[in-house]
């Protein structure tokens, strides 16, 4: 089995987690290479959900469980997940030395940017990821290794006094994040790389999706870091040739949490139905997330930026239960037509989406072999997208998936 990357094409919550779990099966390893616990990933087996954070969504699949250096690991988080899975999964785990730590005080930063932003706000989880990964670049947040080495956290604290924010109580939180992480710490990057020499395989997990993309995503509603394929061997710390081959999970419709623009967007009593059957309400905040129809250009621009010959496609099931459909072909702006996912905000904003309407799946019922209506939406996208739908989802549970 080669190296795979699962990765989200649209702006997060695509079904990543399921997708990941489904998979886990087959490769040694599961490891996440980016973000922190903004990510909520959930995996539902027999009725039972469990959401992940940080923990890979390979956990239940009695994997080995990696957590690479491009990661922002927030140890209150890290420790809540792992006291709710099997006492042996901590030995199944290892944290790369390399990550920052989000820390109280990131999350407390990153409230107070929320609110000076007013009504340009981001919409953050308010997880803290931003100013973690601003601290990194800014070369003052303390990283695994240093909270286990022993941290000065005077330029940290001298920082964040400066900012209004308190900065009590570190010393107390260090020597809890240095109990949890001792004895989980180590060199991802080397496990990786030795793993692929002994033959063996892994199954990479993104986390956000490619429009949250710090670089390439709708800035500067986006996240703060990077959230493609192309990421993986620099985050990790391995070769290029490790990487794997990228697949990128799509839900047939599109959802977005926080703010920024969303030219599909949908409201009213149609929006209302769609996030109903959905469930559309976030793993990691519970916000109710913002739903529209599938856009064609946005996703069309996210599989160029991963490479992605081939895709999981979730949700048919929520999709089926909507009488009329709508896809996004092109966006029209002032008289004329494109299909490029513009850089400019304004345009990204001010665009409107021509739709088309796909082949009719109402009704369809996913159980047993693919229906035939299935099948003709399906060829309908894979020619639109001219990409390979290799595995489909039709609901929650882990049992209802399709191999194509
Ligand atoms: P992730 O962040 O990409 O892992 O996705 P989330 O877990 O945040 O959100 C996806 C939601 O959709 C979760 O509640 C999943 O249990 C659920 N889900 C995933 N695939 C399907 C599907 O095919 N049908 C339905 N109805 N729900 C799904
Ligand atoms: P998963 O891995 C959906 C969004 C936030 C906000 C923006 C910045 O579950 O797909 P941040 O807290 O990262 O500074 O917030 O990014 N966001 C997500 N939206 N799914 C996610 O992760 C997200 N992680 C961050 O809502 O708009
Ligand atoms: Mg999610």
């Amino acid at each position: 089995m080669a190296n795979l990357a699962v990765v989200g094409l649209q702006w997060g919550d695509e079904g990543k987690g399921k997708i990941v779990d489904y998979l886990a099966g087959e490769f040694d390893a599961v490891a996440r290479f980016n973000g922190g616990s903004n990510a909520g990933h959930t995996v539902v087996i027999g009725g039972r959900k469990h959401t992940f954070h940080l923990v890979p969504s390979g956990a239940l699949k009695g994997k080995e469980l990696l957590i690479g250096a491009g990661v922002v690991v927030d140890p209150e988080v890290l420790s809540g997940e792992l006291s709710l899975l099997p006492d042996e999964t901590r030995r199944r785990l290892m944290v790369d030395g390399r990550c920052s730590l989000v820390s109280p005080l990131d999350k407390e930063f990153d409230r107070v940017l929320e609110e000076l932003r007013g009504s340009a706000a981001i919409g953050t989880t308010r997880r803290g990821i931003g100013p973690s990964y601003a601290m990194r670049a800014l070369r003052l947040s303390p990283r695994v290794s240093d909270i286990i080495d022993g941290f000065d956290f005077e330029p940290l604290l001298r920082f964040y006094g400066k900012q209004g924010v308190g900065t009590a109580g570190l010393l107390g939180w260090a020597e809890e994040s240095k109990r949890l992480l001792s004895g989980i710490t180590g060199d991802v990057g080397g496990r990786i790389t030795a793993i692929a020499e002994k033959g063996g395989s892994i199954l990479y997990e993104a986390s956000q999706g490619t429009l949250l993309d710090l670089l390439h995503g709708s800035y500067p509603y986006v996240t703060s870091t990077h959230t493609t394929a192309s990421y993986i061997p620099a985050a990790l710390g391995i070769g290029p040739s490790l990487a794997g081959k990228p697949l990128g999970v799509a839900k047939c419709y599109t959802t977005r949490v926080g703010g920024g623009p969303f030219p599909t967007e949908i409201s009213g009593d149609l929006a209302e139905t769609l996030r109903g059957v959905g469930n559309e309400y976030g793993a990691t905040t519970g916000r109710p997330r913002r739903v529209g129809w599938l856009d064609l250009v946005a996703l069309k621009y996210a599989i160029r930026l991963n490479g992605s010959k081939e895709i999981a496609l979730t949700k048919l099931d929520v999709l089926s239960q909507i009488r009329e459909l709508k896809v996004c072909t092109a966006y029209r702006h002032e008289g004329s037509e494109s299909t490029d996912f513009q850089s400019s905000l304004g345009r990204l904003d001010e665009v409107e989406p021509v739709y088309e309407s796909p082949p009719p799946i109402h009704g369809a019922k996913f159980e047993g072999p693919l229906p035939a209506d299935g099948r003709k939406f399906l060829g309908w996208l894979e020619r639109e997208l001219d990409v390979k739908v290799a595995l489909l989802s039709y609901g929650e549970e882990r049992s209802k998936t399709i191999e194509l």
